[in-house]
Order: C-alpha cells, then sequence, then structure tokens
C-alpha cells in the first residue's frame, strides 16, 4: 500500500504583480512530497524562489502574488478554498521558523510570554497551562524551562533561534518549514541547530522543509533535496544521488562551489547570475551559465524526468544520453 504523504505540494506557481503592472514568476511548477520524520532540503542561490514556495505552502504570500497549483495536508487540499482553508492548518498542522526569526523576539517581554502566544490565539492553552507548556517546549529544544522568564538579549544568537523553533512548535504542528534556520550562527552552533531539527523530525514525527542555500546543511540534516533554480526545481533526489551522481550542471556546480565539502578549501563562484524572473523565459534558464548547453536548451524548456528510483532531473542532456542507450 502506498502511504498518503503528510505533505504535498503539486505543480506550484506563483505571480507576484509588480507597481508597473508586469508579472514576475516567482515560483514555476514546484512539486514535492514529503512523509513524517523526513527532511527534505530545499536549495539554491539567492532570489530562486524558496521563502516564496514556503510563505505559499503556509498562505502568507501579499496579496500582489497570485498562487495555483495545490497544496495537501494528509491528502486535503488547502489552497483552493483560499485564507477560509489555510486558516485552520496554519500554526496548528504547519508552521514555520522565518528567516531571521531568531531576531523576531520583542526586547521588552520574556521568552516565555512570547511562546504562550500562539497558543492562546489558537485556544491550545492558556494561563498556567500555557506557561508550564512553554517551558517544556524551551527544554524539547534544549533550553531550561526556567530560562522562560528570561529576556531574549539574555539569550544567545542560539538559544534565540532555538527558541524560534520552540515557538514554532507551540500548536503541536506536523509539518514545520524552516527558513535559513542556521544563518548568522557560528560553525558549532550551526551543526547543534540542524541536529535539533533532525532529532525533532524523528521523535516528533515531524515532516520538515530545510531552506538553506548552504549545501553541507543539506548533507547534515536531510535525507533528501530539491535544488531550485529560477522558480523552478532542477533536481530533486536523495542527498546521496545528489552527491554522487548529480544529474544537472547546476548541482554539480553548486558543489563544486561549497568549501570544505570536498575536504579542501576551493570556492569556485558559479559564474553569471540567474536569470530575470520578470521576463518570459525561452529554453532552459540555466542554459547562459551551463558550459553543456546544446541546441535544444536555447529552445526548449527541459521538463523533470525520472533519472532513478526517486530521483529527477530537468535537463536535456539526460534525455540526449538516454537516446544514445537505446
Ligand atoms: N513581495 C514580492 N514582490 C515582488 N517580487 C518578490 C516578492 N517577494 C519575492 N519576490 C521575488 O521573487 C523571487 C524569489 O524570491 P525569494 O525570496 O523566494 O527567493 P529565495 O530563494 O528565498 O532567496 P534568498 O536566498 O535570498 O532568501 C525573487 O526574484 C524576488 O525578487
Ligand atoms: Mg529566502
Amino acid at each position: 500500500m502506498i502511504s498518503v504523504p503528510l505533505f504535498s505540494v503539486r505543480d506550484l506557481h506563483v505571480w507576484f504583480e509588480l507597481p508597473d503592472g508586469r508579472e514576475l514568476h516567482a515560483v514555476n511548477g514546484v512539486s514535492f512530497d514529503l512523509h513524517a520524520g523526513e527532511v527534505l532540503g530545499l536549495v539554491g542561490e539567492s532570489g530562486c524562489g524558496k521563502t516564496t514556495t514556503i510563505l505559499a505552502t503556509m498562505g502568507l504570500l501579499p496579496s500582489s502574488a497570485d498562487v495555483a497549483g495545490e497544496i495537501r495536508i494528509n491528502g486535503e487540499e488547502i489552497l483552493h478554498g483560499g485564507e477560509a482553508s489555510v486558516r485552520p492548518h496554519r500554526w496548528r498542522d504547519i508552521a514555520m521558523v522565518f528567516q531571521g526569526a531568531m531576531n523576531c523576539f520583542s526586547p521588552v517581554r520574556t521568552v516565555g510570554s512570547q511562546i504562550v502566544e500562539p497558543m492562546k490565539l489558537h485556544g491550545i492553552a492558556k494561563g498556567a497551562e500555557a506557561r508550564r507548556r512553554a517551558g517544556e517546549l524551551l527544554e524539547m529544544v534544549g533550553i531550561p524551562a526556567a530560562s522562560a522568564d528570561r529576556f531574549p538579549h539574555e539569550f544567545s544568537g542560539g538559544m534565540r533561534q532555538r527558541a524560534a523553533i520552540a515557538m514554532a512548535l507551540a500548536c503541536e504542528p506536523k509539518i514545520l518549514l524552516a527558513d535559513e534556520p542556521t544563518t548568522g550562527l557560528d560553525v558549532m552552533v550551526q551543526a547543534q541547530i540542524l541536529e535539533l531539527l533532525a532529532s525533532l523530525a524523528d521523535t516528533l514525527g515531524l515532516a520538515v522543509v530545510l531552506v538553506t542555500h548552504d549545501l553541507p546543511v543539506v548533507a547534515e540534516a536531510c535525507s533528501r533535496a530539491a535544488v531550485m533554480y529560477a522558480g523552478r526545481i532542477a533536481e530533486l533526489g536523495s542527498v546521496d544521488d545528489l552527491y554522487h551522481d548529480s544529474h544537472h550542471p547546476y548541482t554539480r556546480l553548486l558543489f563544486a562551489a561549497t568549501p570544505d565539502l570536498l575536504g579542501d578549501d576551493r570556492v569556485v563562484s558559479i559564474p553569471g547570475s540567474p536569470p530575470r524572473l520578470d521576463r518570459e523565459i525561452v529554453g532552459c534558464p540555466f542554459r547562459e551559465r551551463c558550459d553543456s548547453a546544446v541546441a535544444e536548451c536555447a529552445t526548449e524548456e527541459p521538463a523533470l524526468h525520472l533519472v532513478g528510483s526517486s530521483h529527477v532531473a530537468a535537463c536535456h542532456l539526460n534525455d540526449l544520453i538516454e537516446n544514445v542507450r537505446q
């Protein structure tokens, strides 16, 4: 029997209407599935649509955004009914640690009083019960319960990030979206936060989407990863497949651009920049930076094709190699 994914995103598109009336196609046909206990990495350079993708799944985009596609939690579609159908799930089933979340605590209130806020708002708990739960949540992320009475400035950056994760877990969601949760933290603390997310996925059976532009982060914490480029998924597969059997030139360049991963200090930046998303893209969006591009790449956009048992990539070269084999 094939089990229904806990979290499923199908053919997600997001268009932002720009002030001059033009449209920017920020997310273009993104699909992925996630089961309980899984951590999926969402990686790619700045501006490739990572944050927009996860904000869309929470129904948190501004009114200038148009969203299409399907978003399912345990099989139930939540996008088509608009705000009314997303609202009951937001924070209770699907929660998010925002980009820069560790800086979002109000400096004038204790951390504990801010963690109880979503519980009160969603009718989960109030008063002494909510305060007790806040202490439990802090313990769960490795902070003594008594620290609930301390102010954010008394916490280190790593503790604030842990507290932000605790706050996202306040309403016991099944799905946790973490946007760049380790940025700005030192390497040791980064590793601890990643370990925490992986262990929460395991012990609570959470489905976690971990957004990062940092490939070592993916290797550390994720079982699978989706590499995004120009609002699309360029390649999706197990972290092992992406490392050792990549089928997209962009994934390979991203790895080459990552220091330490290959055991030396090489940092090779990827020449050029991603295409503008406020103009129509003809052909493969990566072709201008690709050293293996063929004629077809200029005219036809490659579709995602299966290149392994649960490994997909969008590159014409895979189809050419397949044709030669046949
Ligand atoms: N509110 C908005 N209005 C117009 N364009 C937007 C808006 N938000 C994002 N964009 C555009 O959508 C595209 C995707 O942005 P997004 O923030 O999702 O990228 P990202 O992958 O999260 O980048 P980063 O790594 O820098 O956080 C970019 O071209 C960005 O400029
Ligand atoms: Mg972002």
